[in-house]
């Protein structure tokens, strides 16, 4: 396994829509367990996409049980061609991304969703997810779709803020 760098804003790749993955083989589950590791190379991070990585496939990996602990979440969740199949309630969330690292931004989502796709194994699986995670899950199927954070605030002024630059920001 590897870690891997993360394609920044406005890198072309994650304006592109990714491609569907046709058969979960060793090749697929090695990019799977990068991205993982990747993910867990960040502090801050819950979630990673597979184009953000550099490779333009419908994958996602997410585990925010490192940030709000075990309850009401799947912990570490991998799936390959995710489909939203269910989605209802609105809550607004500041959100991040590992690929526009120095902004946060207000989005509004769905509360709780229902995804269908493929573990690691190949076998099709479907979760009900609420919270944190189910807002990780809709901002990683955006990124398979080439859509980021910010194409989601509704106010580029007042909905996008700076990260706080702390001390250990400052660069010299
Ligand atoms: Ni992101």
């Amino acid at each position: 396994m590897a870690s891997l760098p993360v394609l920044k804003y406005p890198h072309q790749i994650l304006r592109t829509m990714s491609e569907s993955v046709l058969k979960v083989d060793d090749g697929i589950r090695r990019i799977v367990n990068d991205m993982i590791e990747t993910m867990y190379a960040s502090p801050s991070c819950v979630g990673v996409a597979a184009p953000q990585v550099g490779y333009p496939l419908r994958i996602f990996v997410i585990d925010v049980s490192r940030k709000i602990g075990p309850k009401k979440n799947h912990g570490l969740l991998a799936m390959i061609n995710p489909v939203l199949i269910y989605a209802e309630g609105e809550k607004i969330t500041k959100e991040g991304c590992l690929s526009i690292p120095d902004f946060l931004g207000n989005v509004k989502r769905a509360r709780n969703v229902i995804v269908r796709g493929l573990n690691p194994e190949g076998n099709e699986v479907e979760v009900l997810s609420q919270g944190l995670e189910a807002i990780a899950i809709q901002h990683e199927v955006d990124h398979l779709n080439g859509v980021l954070f910010i194409h989601r605030v509704s106010s580029l002024s007042s909905d996008l803020v700076r990260r706080k630059i702390t001390y250990k920001d400052i660069k010299t």
